[in-house]
């Protein structure tokens, strides 16, 4: 058996498709879409991701707002920035991207943004409100994960779901976001022992831990989907290239779909972010 492959480059192009009339639409009615980003400092892998949101933002009909900062602006410019656009009725999302440099407390700036526009879902209400089981905002990586999922037509009420990482953006909504879905959870991270013990027995196994290739095909149930949320740079002596979370080589013929890395989690993570952008100017606009 060979695993099906979970396009996510394709299902993303459809999405974003489907986004840009609904965009048209609202734009018909005065009310296109406005995502603002917020970028501090040169990091290159934070870089590349703020140009590929822009991009697909302006391909899908809605406007970005873009606003650079030096890595060493004072939080007090940043937090003033965010309540501007928190009162512009033209921005209906605002991203923050993550990491910040360290003289900011990424939890302040978070909570600083109006929960009604925290289209990435960081805001500790949003969070409060997905855990409760009635999300505002679904955090963009994991929802894109969960229409991934969708694709393969497996029901999930009752699989054994497996996390690898537990990180705020990724594992936590994405155990959460599985739990309602109704499998039962596992969440793994650096101090779980015996991890392949949990692996091995996971129907659905995703792995954000951010080491290339951590997981091997030894770790893997025969039939499970696997999601790969990792984007790891190989080292220039390895061909430079990008590569995720799991060996996908050789998990591929073990498993029953695995996502590819680039092309699988990746564009949906975007995709989701145009999503939840658009659902926030529908609501604005009611
Ligand atoms: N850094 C890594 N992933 C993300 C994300 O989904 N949103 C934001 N804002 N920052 C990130």
């Amino acid at each position: 058996m060979t695993a099906q492959i979970l396009d996510g480059a394709a299902l993303s192009k459809r999405l974003r498709a489907e986004f840009k009339v609904r965009a048209d639409e609202l734009a018909l009615q005065g009310h296109r879409p406005g995502l603002a980003v917020i970028l501090v400092g040169e990091n290159p892998a934070s870089q590349v991701y703020v140009r590929n949101k822009i991009k697909a933002c302006h391909e899908a009909g809605m406007i970005s707002f873009d606003f650079p900062f030096p890595a060493d602006v004072a939080p007090a410019i940043v937090l003033q920035k965010i309540a501007e656009l928190n009162h512009d009725p033209a921005v209906h999302g605002i991203l923050v991207q993550l990491p910040l440099p360290p003289q900011f407390d990424e939890a302040e700036v978070l909570a600083a943004i109006r929960p009604e526009k925290d289209v990435d879902g960081f805001h500790a209400a949003n969070v409060g409100a997905l855990m409760q089981g009635d999300p505002r905002f679904i955090p963009c990586t994991p929802y894109g994960v969960m229409k991934l999922l969708a694709e393969t037509g497996v029901d999930l009420n009752g699989k054994e779901a497996v996390v690898i990482g537990r990180s705020n953006i990724v594992g936590k909504p994405m155990a959460m976001l599985l739990l309602h879905a109704g499998c039962t959870v596992t969440v793994c991270h650096s101090r779980t022992k015996d991890l392949n013990a949990h692996t091995r027995r996971a129907d659905i196994l995703v792995a954000a831990i951010g080491k290339p290739k951590f997981v091997t095909a030894d770790m893997v149930k025969p039939g499970a989907l696997v999601i790969d949320v990792g984007i790891n740079r190989l080292p220039a002596e390895a061909g430079g290239g990008l590569c995720g979370d799991v060996d996908f080589e050789a998990v591929k013929p073990i498993a029953g779909a695995i996502t590819p890395v680039p092309g699988g989690v990746g564009p949906m993570t975007i995709a989701m972010l145009l999503a939840n952008t658009l659902t926030s100017a529908e609501r604005f606009a009611e």
